[in-house]
């Protein structure tokens, strides 16, 4: 079986679409969604991703508000400028990108921002509303993937799925967004023993464990559908999944390419978060 590629920018551009039209639509009502995000320091992958969220704000008709903090910045003073964003009535969204500096605690951080202006589904009182079935900012990654799922028409209820990885960011929280959705789901990580026993049960299977073309063919059932989380660069400094695409494409019947896969979907759902924050906000007044 070849696999079928699902094309993330394209289903991302969709979504972009409907979400302009949305922010066009709170704007007649006087409200412009904002999203602030704070880098501190000068990492240079932060800084693209940084950029590329400036951008797209800006796409779709939102404001957006970067604020750059030096490397050595005080944790006190990262603090005291959450908390003043959190009282910003401009803001909906509020993003610090990870990693921090060492100095800094970011599960404080975390725990700072407002669970209202939550957008990346980090706090843990939307974790724990997300677990619950609640109302809840939805992390981003894990949501594009349900999107990108839905989007493609594959049914999850009664599903096998299998994540491999068990991060906070993505492993975890998606795998409970597939148990939501009433899928079997069973968690692999570094300490699973006979990996492919239960890779070979999946229906989907999601590889999020950030190592270059872990996933091979021997892992995968045939007619599977194949979910690549990873963004890694091999050898020779190439831009590569956690899944070894030539190989798994021959014998999966689903597949998400690196690049133009699972990535796009991530920022895309960044803006859905903070447009539905802002709409909620407006329903609070
Ligand atoms: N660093 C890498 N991915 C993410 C993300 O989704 N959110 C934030 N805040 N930082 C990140």
């Amino acid at each position: 079986m070849t696999a079928q590629i699902i094309n993330g920018k394209e289903i991302a551009a969709k979504k972009k679409l409907e979400i302009a039209e949305e922010v066009a639509r709170l704007k007649t009502q006087g409200i412009t969604p904002g999203l602030a995000v704070i880098l501190v320091g000068r990492d240079h992958a932060s800084q693209t991703y940084v950029n590329n969220k400036e951008k797209t704000c800006k796409e779709l008709g939102m404001y957006s508000l970067l604020i750059e903090m030096d490397e050595k910045v005080s944790e006190e003073e990262l603090l005291g400028k959450i908390d003043e964003l959190n009282r910003d009535s401009a803001i909906h969204g509020i993003l610090v990108q990870l990693p921090l500096p060492k100095h800094i605690d970011e599960k404080k951080v975390i725990e700072t921002i407002s669970p209202l202006k939550d957008v990346d589904g980090f706090h843990p009182i939307n974790i724990g509303r997300m677990m619950t079935g609640q109302n809840a900012f939805l992390p981003c990654t894990p949501y594009g993937i349900m999107v990108l799922l839905e989007e493609t028409g594959i049914s999850i209820a009664g599903k096998n799925v299998v994540v491999v990885g068990r991060s906070n960011i993505v492993g975890k929280p998606v795998g409970q967004l597939f148990l939501n959705q009433h899928a079997t789901v069973t968690y692999c990580h570094s300490r699973t023993k006979d990996l492919s026993l239960h890779t070979n049960q999946a229906d989907i299977l999601v590889a999020a464990v950030g190592i270059p073309n872990f996933i091979k063919a021997e892992h995968v059932k045939e007619g599977a559908v194949v979910i690549d989380v990873g963004i890694n660069r091999n050898e020779a400094g190439k831009l590569c999944g956690d899944v070894a695409f030539d190989e798994v494409s021959e014998k999966a019947g689903f597949i998400t390419p690196v690049p133009k896969g699972v990535g796009p979907m991530t920022i895309t759902m960044l803006m859905y978060n903070t447009l539905k924050s802002a709409a909620e906000s407006l329903d609070r007044d």
